[in-house]
């Protein structure tokens, strides 16, 4: 979480800065800043806050100066207060940090610096310290002292810093992301960000950062950059990567937030992710049925569409593969092998489990396989092999268009796996087609018809069977995430075993139903619920007499996970909105959790 920019170059930094930050907004929004380097003075602006709300009062556009560093805070250590916005300063002003991730030893070095002033309660603040104290103490130069910093630091983090004396600017990156952009022709700017769209507007000609590396830019001689290990301080270089990588629009056009604009996007994306080569495709179906065992690892919502996958690949290819969450991955390390497989689903690429989860498995030599949708993340360079699901950006922190297209490339796999893939293709386009038809306005008011009736409600369930019970358990996140309600997700089966006593009248109950064999028990086990009392939303291809509200959804087969969750996207967007939150900043979240 956090997100990082930081410019050097001839134009005005705090321009290009502000613009980059609000791009990585999604990464986290408890309060921003930047600071610039004018002559030899650095200014710092910072409140808590977002971009727009912050910059109202502070006028971030008055910062002079062509080097600068920005950040936005999803705060780990420290309230949300402007004290603990970043920038950080050392005690002279002359050295300031922008960092992502965490200082799991921040309180052994904070106590070392005993002599400093702190002003903030985070972790982030003894890395200005730190390189000054190693600076006055021991002589180093700046570069040095950012290098012998960076390697006292434990855990998993990245951060930038500017020192006002030498006008230099260090990077260094131990876990977390930092990506370095280059002017096309001119050897004279240089963006560093911690994810690719917050310079894809000016460059796509990128260089890469790697763990215990780092990177200096110096001002002195004309813009010079330089890479170099942090464990040894040998040089290295490094190779530029051009990016051709369509991003889509990551402005709102027209819509009132990035999440209703991103649910209607899946009118298009089902079929962009299933426009995959045949060839790849093919190949890690071989994989999988070649493997001694395949585990499908994902966090959150993307951990939701690996259990999917668990239960397509059975229904479809007849083949057991295991979905794991990712945090738990490291408990399965003892049944992993060379002939292992993994496959790691993520919408950012940058989770920090899943990161954690492909380093175990690599430490076992086991093949990786990513799903993403971000190019160019960490997780697309750990991953021996990879395929996009081409969402575009999705910059809503709920995951909407970005989840369906993650289950269309996995059915796809659970299809080719099976022998046929050509008949998976078709039941998705077939899929892709009937999710355009369904997004119109009037499925949209009828959702938000029963959003109202459900606005007060406390409690929701949801039920599903088969391969709908991964997504009962995804509506529950939506839910969650955007309306702050108490959902959960059930497979309807395990209700008379326990939850069935939370259901009394009105207790609303979601029952996806499929039109597969699992149907006759869902309408059983809605029924069930109904007799105690429970309101009954049904999501089916049929309407049925136990339903007291039908959200209807087209039929597409073995494709209908797809479909089943975009009524409860649109259904947790229309409550959030008529209670009056802001579904695409959902409070104490952000989209790229890089922090364990
Ligand atoms: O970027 P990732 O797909 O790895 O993110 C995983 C989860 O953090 C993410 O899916 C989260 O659960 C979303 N907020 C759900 O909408």
């Amino acid at each position: 979480m956090c997100g990082i920019v930081a410019y050097v170059g001839p134009k005005k930094a705090s321009e290009i800065l502000l613009k980059g930050i609000k791009t990585l907004e999604y990464r986290g929004y408890d309060s921003v800043g930047i600071a610039t380097l004018a002559g030899n003075i650095i200014s710092v602006k910072k409140d808590i806050g977002k971009v727009d709300e912050a910059n109202a009062t502070l006028n971030f556009l008055a910062l002079e100066g062509n080097i600068g560093i920005a950040h936005t805070r999803w705060s780990t250590h420290g309230g949300v207060t402007k004290e603990n916005a970043h920038p950080h300063l050392d005690c002279s002003g002359k050295i300031a940090v922008v960092h992502n991730g965490i200082v799991d030893n921040h309180q052994q070095i904070r106590a070392g610096l005993g002599s400093h002033r702190f002003l903030s309660q985070t972790d982030t603040e003894v890395i200005p310290h730190l390189i000054e104290e190693l600076m006055s103490k021991e002589g180093l130069d700046f570069v040095a002292a950012v290098r012998k910093a960076a390697n006292t630091l434990n855990g998993r983090s990245a951060f930038v810093a500017i020192s006002s004396e030498t006008r230099q600017m260090a990077a260094a990156r131990k876990g977390t992301p930092l990506i370095i952009g280059l002017h096309e022709t001119s050897n004279e700017e240089f963006f560093i960000a911690s994810d690719v769209t917050a310079f894809l507007d000016y460059t796509n000609k990128v260089m890469y950062l790697d763990d215990n590396e780092m990177a200096v830019v110096d001002v002195k001689i004309d813009g010079k950059i330089a890479f170099s290990s942090l464990t040894s301080g040998n040089e290295l270089k490094k190779r530029v990567v051009d990016i051709h990588w369509h991003v889509g629009s990551t402005e709102k056009e027209g819509y009132d937030h990035f999440l209703i604009k991103e649910v209607m996007e899946q009118k298009h994306t089902i079929a962009a992710a299933i426009n995959q080569d045949d060839t790849k495709i093919l190949a890690v179906a071989n994989d999988i049925k070649s493997a001694f065992g395949t585990f499908f690892v994902g966090c959150g919502t993307a951990g939701k569409t690996c259990m999917v996958a668990e239960y397509l690949f059975s229904k479809i290819a007849r083949k057991h593969i295991n979905s794991v969450v990712a945090s738990e991955f490291s408990n399965y390390k003892h049944y992993l092998t060379p002939k292992t497989l993994m496959i790691a689903v993520s919408q950012s690429g940058e989770t920090a489990d899943v990161l954690e989860a492909i380093d175990v498995a690599k430490s076992k030599s086991v093949r990786v396989v990513s799903l993403l949708n971000v190019f160019g993340s960490t997780m697309m360079r750990a991953s021996d092999d990879f395929f996009m699901v081409n969402a575009g950006a999705e910059r809503a922190v709920v995951s909407t268009k970005a989840t369906t297209a993650q289950i269309a490339v996995l059915t796809l796999l659970a299809y080719a796996t099976a022998g046929k893939l050509q008949e998976g293709k078709l039941l998705l386009m077939n899929a892709a087609s009937a999710v355009n038809d369904m997004l119109n306005p009037r499925y949209e008011e009828h959702i938000s018809k029963l959003a109202f009736l459900l606005l007060n409600k406390k409690d929701i369930f949801i039920i599903g069977r088969g391969i709908n019970y991964p997504i009962a358990l995804e509506a529950a996140i939506k839910l969650q995430e955007t309306c702050y309600t108490h959902a959960q997700g059930f497979a309807a089966g395990e209700l008379k075993h326990g939850p069935l006593a939370l259901i009394d009248e009105g207790t609303p109950c979601i029952a996806i139903v499929a039109n597969d064999e699992t149907k006759q028990d869902m309408i059983n086990n809605a029924t069930e619920v109904k007799a105690r009392g429970g309101y009954i939303i049904g999501i089916a291809p049929e309407n049925n007499e136990v339903f007291d509200y039908w959200l209807k959804v087209p039929d597409v087969g073995d494709a209908s996970p797809i479909v089943n969750i975009i009524p409860v996207q649109i259904l947790a967007y229309h409550i959030a909105v008529m209670r009056g939150y802001n579904p695409d900043y959902p409070r104490n979240l952000a989209k790229s959790v890089t922090v364990k």
